[in-house]
């Protein structure tokens, strides 16, 4: 680990939709209350794409923002990850469909699917290829445009998600700084708990499943709620053991933004102060894979960022599925 080159984060970026749904609009379309949800899940508002946008043109917009930062040209970029449930089309990839926007015409591209755990799957994917030496540029995007999923009469569900991007530019360190350890767990037998059933090769698009809503997100929300509070400490515990860091010498912590009480779970787990949380669910709802790079990026525009910290992400998932990353900043 000594010799080895860390992968670093020089660039960050975000983009969001206009649109805005508040608690008020549902109650309008379902049986729901802004108490209900806000007690329930801390969620106020979230966005939402205008018609015709698509997964990639989120993914672009964050992309640039994240490449001018690290400044580094489109041809610059070796290798695009995009993490995303959302994806334009099944196949070609959204990374290929960003690479044609953003003109990234010397790199590779794929989408990579963990959930709303993608974006930290795609950060540790890209940590190998930076700490190898096989790429020097890798664009990590994390995209979503859930309201395209989302069943807007299950209150179940339609009060909880949100659309919008977030992306890294990852580089080799030139100094001690960068990624310090990733942690990635997955439990096939909660599969079926959080997916969309329909679209794929198990079920191909039929006007029954159509009808039957099925291209749409099912949730077992007390189940993966469960699994969530379990595994938002373990994991965060598990990427401080790798890096030989203890608890105490997290400066922020920023986890995946799917309900305020699981927020408050690690929170508690971790036995932190609230100003080293960042929490951002209040405005933007579940961006799933994008939840984390936005946070990541509005923290980092707030000042609440500095050099010498630790940054502590964690997340969690569809799949069912797991990770952080710890990163000395
Ligand atoms: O990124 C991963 C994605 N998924 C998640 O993170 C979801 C994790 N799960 C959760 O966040 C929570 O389980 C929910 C927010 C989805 C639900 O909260 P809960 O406290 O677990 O509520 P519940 O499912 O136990 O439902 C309690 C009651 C039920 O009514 P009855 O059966 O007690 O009469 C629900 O039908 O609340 C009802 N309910 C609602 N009421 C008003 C469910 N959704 C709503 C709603 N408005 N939107």
């Amino acid at each position: 680990m000594e010799n080895k080159c860390r992968a670093k984060i020089t660039g960050i970026g975000m983009y969001l939709p206009e649109k805005v749904i508040t608690n008020k609009h549902l109650e309008a379309s379902v049986d729901t209350s802004d108490e209900w949800i806000r007690s329930r899940t801390g969620i106020e508002e979230r966005r939402v794409v205008e018609e015709g946008v698509t997964c990639s043109d989120l993914g672009a917009r964050a992309a640039l923002m994240a490449m001018e930062h690290a400044m580094v040209t489109s041809q610059d970029i070796d290798l695009i990850i995009v993490a995303t449930l959302t994806p334009d089309m099944v196949w070609p990839s959204t990374a290929c469909l960003i690479q044609e926007k953003i003109g990234a015409n010397n790199a590779a591209a794929y989408d990579l699917s963990a959930g709303c755990t993608g974006f930290i799957y795609a950060l540790a994917t890209a940590t190998q290829f930076v700490e190898t030496g096989f790429y020097k540029n890798v664009l990590v995007i994390g995209a979503e445009v859930m309201s395209k999923i989302v069943n807007w009469e299950d209150r179940n569900t339609c009060i909880l998600f949100g659309d919008g991007a977030g992306a890294v530019v990852l580089q080799p360190s030139q100094d001690s700084t960068g990624i310090l350890a990733n942690y990635l767990g997955s439990d096939g037998r909660g599969a079926h708990l959080l997916k969309q059933p329909a679209g794929g090769s198990s079920l191909p698009p039929t006007y029954q499943t159509i009808d039957d809503k099925l291209h749409t997100i099912y949730m077992n929300g007390n189940e993966v709620f469960k699994f969530a509070v379990r595994v938002m400490g373990e994991a965060s515990l598990k990427v401080l053991e790798i890096a030989g860091v203890d608890k105490e010498e997290v400066d922020l912590l920023i986890p995946h933004q799917a309900n305020m009480r699981i927020v408050e779970s690690a929170i508690k787990r971790l036995n932190l102060s609230p100003e080293k949380v960042v929490v951002n669910l209040n405005k933007y709802g579940n961006m799933s894979s994008a939840s984390i790079p936005v946070a990541l990026y509005e923290a980092y525009m707030n000042q609440k960022i500095c050099e010498g910290q630790k940054i502590l992400l964690v997340g969690f998932g569809a799949g069912l599925t797991w990770g952080a990353t710890l990163i000395q900043w």
